[in-house]
């Protein structure tokens, strides 16, 4: 199942690092080939002749080979992985990844990679529980990376609670099922817009919302990794979305939103409207800046386009649409309503009274509701999380 995958496996100083051996063994098995970097930490939990044995390659714990003054190059080794799994993680290299503390082999390979990141953290139940190592974890699932999280069970101190390392079978199992989810979306376009509008006033003002675009920008990240070709129309946000597969067209008001989409839709297998489209823009805008001489002033507003109804109203057949609805009232009705009315196929809806939910956070809590009124009912989640639910639904629809 994992023939010709290239996979790194990094591996620090844990008591559970006596289970790696077992994981390179069913990598091995599955046709991966594995490249073993090891913090000096590691090598007193297990042996790099065990390990270099078992991958048949040298396993690389300095960055510079002992005697020879030669470099291990990191960023090498980040450009040939496939994927890179990080197990066992402890608490004290959870906090240099987040913090990018590259005092060893290990931290420098994860800085330089380019691929999917995985990261199995073990250590004792208190030390996990930890405001520190509870915030590690978000801001690392933040930066994109996936956390294999710990099993709960009997640990090396005599504890119980959760802190064990998952288990080499399920390791390897989360692989497989990472590399054969890649391939789902393959010769798939995928148009997603994101971020907020702004409707000009005058030069130096505008009217805008909180949105950020982190929640189309995970989307998008998501649906490339799954080998779909994306096309990114984003709105003004200083979020970067770097993949190969993602072609991304800035834009600033709902007009021209609507412009780059009436030309992009088309194409598209799968439409999600992720971006907050203003519902009004400024009837005459003002070329010039307005200067403050009156002692009130009122904005006449007219309505934008909507994107999505247009697109909706066009749909092609086995186009899959999937639109947001963000409510504060009514919020399931109102969801209901959009996703027959815009002819969609999927409504991911937010309530703003969620907390944790909504623009500007790293997370977000939303249901899935189908053409057919079923709810996929989410919890609070990083905003990566939800992207991948959404993508996991979308992926098992009849026309993928
Ligand atoms: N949308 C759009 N074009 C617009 C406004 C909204 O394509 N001019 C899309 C959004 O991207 C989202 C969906 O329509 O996917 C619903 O947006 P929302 O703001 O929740 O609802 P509206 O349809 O604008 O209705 P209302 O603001 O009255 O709730």
């Amino acid at each position: 199942m994992l023939k010709g995958k290239k996979i790194v496996v990094g591996i620090t100083g844990s008591i559970a690092a006596y289970k790696v051996p077992f994981l390179v063994r069913l990598l091995i098995k599955e046709g991966a080939e594995i490249r073993i970097i090891m913090t000096p930490a590691a090598t007193d939990f297990v042996t790099p002749l065990t390990l270099s044995t078992l991958s048949q390659h040298a396993v690389i714990i300095d960055p510079f080979k002992a005697h020879s003054g030669e470099w291990n190059n990191h960023v090498e080794l980040g450009q040939w992985a496939d994927l890179m799994i990080f197990a066992p993680v402890t608490a004290n290299t959870l906090g240099k990844m987040v913090n990018g503390i590259a005092d060893n082999f290990v931290i420098t390979a994860y800085l330089s990679a380019k691929c999917p990141v995985y990261i199995a953290p073990a250590m004792d139940l208190d030390m996990y529980g930890h405001h520190s190592t509870q915030n590690n974890i978000r801001k690392l699932k933040s930066y994109g990376n996936h956390i294999i999280e710990p099993q709960v069970g009997e640990l090396a101190s005599g504890l119980s609670g959760p802190g064990r390392m998952e288990e080499p079978e399920r390791i390897l199992n989360i692989i497989i099922g990472h590399f054969a989810q890649q391939h789902v979306l393959i010769n798939k376009q995928v148009l997603i817009t994101t971020g907020p509008t702004y409707e000009k006033i005058d030069p130096a003002r505008y009217i805008g919302n909180f949105s950020t675009g982190r929640m189309g920008i995970c989307l998008a990240m998501d649906a490339a990794e799954r080998g779909a070709e994306v096309t990114l129309i984003a709105g003004p946000t200083n979020l970067t979305a770097d993949h190969a597969r993602i072609k991304r067209i800035n834009v600033e008001s709902a007009d021209e939103m609507y412009e780059v989409c009436m030309l992009e839709a088309p194409h598209a297998d799968i439409v999600i409207m992720a971006a907050a489209v203003a519902d009004y823009t400024v009837a005459a805008k003002s070329p010039s800046k307005l200067k403050k001489n009156h002692s009130s002033y009122s904005l006449e507003l007219l309505p934008t386009k909507d994107i999505l109804l247009e697109i909706g109203k066009k749909k092609k057949k086995n186009q899959i649409l999937v639109g947001f609805a963000l409510e504060t009232d009514n919020e399931l009705d109102n969801a209901k309503q959009k996703l027959i009315h815009k002819n969609l196929d999927y409504i991911v809806l937010n309530s703003l009274k969620d907390t944790g939910a909504g623009f500007g956070l790293e997370t977000n809590k939303v249901s899935i509701i189908d053409a057919f009124g079923t709810i996929h009912q989410g919890n609070l989640k990083t905003k990566q999380e939800v992207a991948e639910d959404i993508l996991d639904i979308i992926c098992k629809h009849r026309t993928i």
